[in-house]
């Protein structure tokens, strides 16, 4: 399903055909005929209902904007909250953005091609870009701004500080008084800020982590969602964590520790800064399956530990299609993120998205998002009930399959018996 969707996007800029194809359905003057069909089947069928909520927050769609260069300032979110988007999560903040230092480049991509094509399509997008370098002032203007003119739509903070309980309340007040919905708590940036104790490096330590949300949820009066590294053996480990520490909901995946390759011209790593490079964070269409999986490992855990209290979950990575969205509702996702799928193809592929689950959901009789959420998580089980099951199959289709297998098996005493088990009518 991903890769058919990919096909259908690849060369097409969705924004620019969507804007195109409005006015001139708008222009043409529809047949009487055709006129009466359109109108009887509207009457008929309403659209699937895409909206979600989330946490007591309402979001017309589950696409939320993933934290990151789409979500970077007030340009850039407004233009998200116009085109329809969900929900905006911000790039993440943190107190200090005098000791953010950014490199360039900072991105490296992998094509479905071999090492140094600059054909193929684009299926992976390594990073080592860190959190926000604006002055935190900035950012929480913008917040406000954002929060005053559209007072209806999710902004979600994301934010990070370092291992200091002080420092963590000053920002969680800080950003709450600019009016977002919601906080996201990036535990996950896998480069340069775990130097710094920030980011994977709590969210991959369990006793820094519960230390860490207990003192978020104690100052925190919004929900909390707390973002998880992928970069860990068991991702269910910190997800527990966070969510029996106060946290409201929690989202996966951050990004995945990567080397994008190297160049074999110059023998150097990519992103090649000044002749080197670090690892960096992994996103985009290759991660999607690692994502898929995460998503239902932590899913899984939430239904037999947490049931069916108000928690919620968020499905990240690798998301270009209402298909891929569709899979991680399938697992149980509340809301789906996508983050690269708007560096690559801009904020308006979010009306594709949309028409695409309705599209799915319409295939299967769906009428909410609610309809399918978590579905497909109950044909999950161990590779041992694999096996027993499979051997039930085989069992019971031996049973039923009819008359002897070969001469041998005659036996006298049933023949009668025998004889009717081969007879076809
Ligand atoms: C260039 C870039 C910058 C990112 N910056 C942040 C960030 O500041 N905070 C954060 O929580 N996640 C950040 N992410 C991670 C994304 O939000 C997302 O978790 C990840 O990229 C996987 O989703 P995707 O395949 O849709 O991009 C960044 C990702 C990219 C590609």
């Amino acid at each position: 399903m991903a890769s058919l969707s990919f096909t259908q996007i690849r060369g097409k800029n969705p924004v620019a055909e969507f804007s195109r194809t409005r006015p001139e359905l708008g222009l043409t003057r529809p047949s009487r005929v055709g006129f009466r069909v359109f109108a009887s089947e509207s009457e008929t069928k309403a659209e699937p209902d895409l909206s979600v909520t989330v946490n007591g927050l309402h979001m017309p769609n589950p696409f939320v904007i993933g934290s990151g260069p789409p979500g970077t300032n007030y340009t850039v979110m407004k233009r998200a909250f116009d085109e329809g988007w969900g929900a905006v999560i911000a790039k993440t903040v943190s107190l200090d953005a005098a000791k953010v230092k950014n490199v360039t480049p900072r991105y490296a991509r992998l094509r479905a091609d071999a090492n140094g094509s600059t054909k193929g399509q684009i299926i992976g997008w390594e990073n080592i870009e860190l959190i926000s370098d604006r002055p935190l002032e900035t950012m929480l203007k913008e917040f406000k701004q954002l929060k005053q003119e559209y007072p209806d739509r999710i902004l979600i903070a994301s934010i990070m500080e370092e291992y200091n309980k002080a420092g963590w309340e000053e920002l969680i007040d800080r950003v709450e008084q600019t009016g977002v919905d919601a906080f996201e708590i990036n535990f996950s940036c896998p480069h340069g800020m775990p130097e710094r104790k920030m980011g994977a490096a709590v969210g991959q330590d369990c006793a820094l982590l519960e230390e860490v949300c207990g003192w978020i949820n104690a100052k925190a009066t919004i929900p909390v969602w707390a973002k998880m590294t992928p970069n860990v053996t068991d991702i269910t480990q910190p997800a527990r964590v966070a969510l029996s520490s106060g946290c409201e909901g929690v989202a996966a995946i951050n990004t995945i520790m990567s080397v994008m390759g190297i160049n074999l011209t110059t023998l150097r790593p990519e992103p090649c800064v000044e002749g080197y490079s670090t690892p960096g964070g992994y996103s985009s269409k290759a991660v999607h399956p690692i994502a898929l999986a995460k998503v239902m490992n932590i899913a899984k855990m939430m239904k037999s530990e947490f049931g069916d209290k108000d928690y919620s979950l968020s499905g990240i990575g690798g998301v270009e299609s209402g298909g891929d969205a569709a899979e991680f509702i399938l697992l149980g996702a509340n809301t789906v993120q996508v983050c690269t799928g708007v560096m690559m193809h801009g904020y308006g592929v979010v009306k594709k998205l949309c028409s695409e689950l309705q599209d799915f959901m319409k295939l299967h009789n769906f009428s909410s998002i609610e309809d399918f959420r978590g579905v497909s998580l109950e044909y999950f089980t161990t590779h041992t009930d694999l096996v027993r099951r499979q051997q039930e199959a085989i069992q019971q289709r031996k049973a039923v399959r009819k008359g002897l297998q070969s001469d041998k098996e005659w036996t006298g005493d049933g023949f009668v018996k025998e004889t009717e088990s081969m007879v076809s009518n």
